[in-house]
This record gives structure tokens, sequence and C-alpha cells, in this order.
């Protein structure tokens, strides 16, 4: 019997229901006294078991991590709740019915889409990952709409399903992998997989992925929750326009489209500041931003807008600017001395400058609070003071 399959008998879930809330610093006192009255790699499955769901709370909700089963690399490449749900609604709403979610790991996706209604065949290579997935189903009451199957992707007939959902593993021996090929199963295979789907097809990215690596057929969505980029989903199929480019924001959803235009101009820099979401940023729909807000770049080469009105966007943040000067430490430490700043929140694009070191050097005190954006301007290093815009 494995881990897994101890866990989820009543005494694993008994020793799992004792460990739940266990302090990280109290873990070894508990590890002791459980093990005078269960086998030690039991109770350590259980406190391993505890601290994979602790790690997933962020993912998945302390309710639903609470009742799941993960693997330390299942926790990690899974996909959090908010955005495997907003592509379920999305596949949903394009009438999909039947999903192939093509390497499941421990069913982040399958969940989603089960939840929205929709069947799903489940597959993953790895025997362990697939348990997980299946006692996932099974925890949460979705069984009967996720069958789990251990198998090759690339061995696996998706002609019954209404879409095909690949999220192919982007982790190797040595950490990230960047190059789409080198994913497992590559990227090619993906978008042929995606091609063939009846319906609909969506396929889970980096969001470093060049836009050069989107095929023309596909539609290409960045997706941030909470202000973080979380990933990029290239769409085949009903309702996705080729070659178009949006950003989705969480939670909301709210998504800009890209409309074409060429990137803005730089301009002197305005009264406000905005700071364009991830998404974005990386969706390369700054100039859709900037023209919401009647402005211009600070420097033609770095993502900030400039604007003289405050015109609030959804798609970015704004900051009201109350000094400009040229990157200098000690002219920083004297004007947040006469500020009175004491908490200092400092941005940066195009700068080299270790946030951490600057705070160190000019020693906030006082009770207020400022940021300050490290940047260029019209080429030259340049700090921009101020604060979020009311
Ligand atoms: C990024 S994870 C999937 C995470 C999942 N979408 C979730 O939200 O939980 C990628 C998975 O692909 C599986 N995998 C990689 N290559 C595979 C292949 N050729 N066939 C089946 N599974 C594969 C790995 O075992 C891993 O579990």
């Amino acid at each position: 019997m494995n881990d897994l399959d101890f866990l989820r008998t009543p005494e694993g879930r008994a020793l799992l229901d004792e460990v739940r809330d266990t302090d990280p610093a109290q873990e070894l006192a508990v590890a002791t006294r459980l093990r005078r009255t269960h086998p030690a790699p039991l109770v350590s499955a259980a406190l391993g078991q505890a601290r994979l769901r602790q790690r997933a709370v962020a993912k998945f909700g302390a309710a639903d991590a609470g009742r799941m089963f993960f693997t330390p690399n299942g926790v990690e490449q899974s996909t959090r709740a908010s955005v495997a749900a907003y592509r379920a609604e999305r596949l949903h709403g394009l009438g999909v019915r039947s999903v192939a979610d093509l390497c499941c790991g421990i069913g982040g996706d399958a969940i989603a889409l089960a939840r929205a209604g929709i069947r799903v065949l489940a597959v993953d290579r790895d025997p362990l990952t697939c348990e997980a997935a299946r006692a996932n189903a099974d925890a949460l009451g979705l069984a009967d709409l996720i069958e789990v199957r251990e198998a090759d992707v690339t061995e696996v007939g998706t002609a019954p399903y209404d879409a095909v959902f690949v999220d192919p593993a982007r982790r190797g021996g040595r950490g990230r992998i960047f190059d789409p090929e080198a994913y497992s199963p590559p990227l090619s295979w993906a978008v042929a997989a995606a091609r063939t789907a009846s319906r609909a097809a969506a396929l889970k990215v980096a969001p470093g992925i060049p836009h050069e690596a989107v095929p023309a057929d596909a539609e290409a969505e960045w997706i941030s929750d909470g202000g973080d980029v979380k990933e990029a989903v290239l769409w085949f199929g009903a309702g996705a326009a080729p070659g178009a480019v949006r950003a989705t924001l969480l939670p909301g959803p709210r998504t800009l489209p890209g409309t074409g235009l060429p990137d803005p101009e730089a301009r002197t820099p305005g009264r406000y500041l905005y700071e364009p979401d991830g998404a974005v940023v990386r969706a390369h729909l700054v100039a859709e931003v900037a023209a919401q807000v009647g402005g211009g770049l600070l420097d033609a080469t770095i993502a900030y807008v400039t604007a003289d009105e405050l015109r609030p966007t959804p798609y970015a943040t704004a900051y009201e600017i109350t000094d400009r000067m040229p990157f200098n430490v000690k002219k920083l430490k004297a004007l947040l001395r006469e500020r009175g700043v004491g908490t200092l929140t400092v941005k940066k694009r195009g700068s080299a400058v270790e946030p951490e070191e600057l705070r160190k050097k000019v020693r906030p005190q006082g009770p207020n609070a400022a940021t300050v954006f490290l940047t260029r301007v019209a080429g030259a290093p340049t700090m921009l003071i101020g604060h979020p815009a009311r």
C-alpha cells in the first residue's frame, strides 16, 4: 500500500485530521508523540500531506485544499482554482460539454472543468499523480464527471470529446523549462492535438512565451490573478479569433482585447504614471491602455505610461507623481526625510538597482508612505516619487 492509499483509509484519514493544523515548528514533537501509536512511515506520510495541503491553500482555498491529496510536483504544477474556473467557464460558454484533459496532474483543471458541468477524461502518465487525481475527484464529489486514465497523452484518442485541453509539464530536473519544444509533451505536439479537436482547444503555456511562437491560427490570452501573471493560453477552434491577443484580469474577469495599435510614442512625463497589469504587458497591449488614459510612454523601451489626467482603468494602477529627478540616492534620502516617509514602496522597470538595497540606504523614517519608481525617462536613469492616485 502506498502513502496515498493509506491516507485514504479510515486510519489514514484520522491521522490526517490529527495533524491538519500542525505548526511546522511543532512537527518534530507531534511526530515523536504519534510514533508511539502509529508506524513511523505513516506518521511521515500524514505530516507530509498536511504540509502539501497547507501549501495548496493559496491555489485551491482552505476548504478544497483540506480535502484534496497532493504530490510535491502536483501542488507545484497545478493551475490555481480561479484561473482554471475562468478557462472552464469559457469552454462551457462555447458549448463544450466534454474535454480530454491531457496532462491532468493532480486534477486542478479537471476539477474546475467538472464543476463547470463538463465531463472530463483526465490523462497523466505518472501513476501516483493519477492516483491523487482520482482521490481528488472522489473527495470533491466529482467522480461521476472525471475519468482518470494513466497513459501517455500521445497515445490517447481524443475524437469522442468536444475539446482538448493540454497543460504540458514545464519543469524538468533542472527547474523551469523556457523552450516550448522542451515541454513534455512539446508545444508542437500539443498544437497538432489542438487542431484535431472537434470543437475547441486550449493549451496552457508559460506567460513568457515569445509572441513569435504563437501559431497563426491561435488566439493568445495572457491571464493574471490579483495582479500576478499566471499563464498564457492558446485557444483554437470555436470562439478563438486567429491571431488575436487579449489580456484577462482576475478576479473579474476583465478582458482587454488587442486592437492592433502601434507602440505608443514616448512623451514628457505628466502628472500621472500608470503601471499596466503584467498580463497587459505580456500581451503587448500597453498601447491600448495608453489610448484609454490618453497617455504615452515615459520611455520608448519601458512599459510605464504617463498622462496628464486621471482616468481610472482596471488594466493599470494609477499613481500621482509629485517629484521627478535624476537617479541619486542621497537626494532621494533627503526628500524622503523632508516628507517624513517611513513606508517606501520601490518599483522599477529598466533599472538594475535592487529595491532592498535602496531601502537600506535611504532608511525611511516617519509616519508617511510613498512610492518611488526607478526607471528611465528618455533614456536617463530617473526617480519618480508619488503615491497611488485617489
Ligand atoms: C503542469 S502538470 C499538469 C497540471 C494540471 N493541469 C493541474 O492543474 O493539476 C503536467 C503533467 O503532465 C504530465 N505529463 C508530462 N508528459 C506527459 C505525457 N507525455 N503523457 C502523459 N502525461 C504527461 C506530468 O506527469 C504532469 O503531471
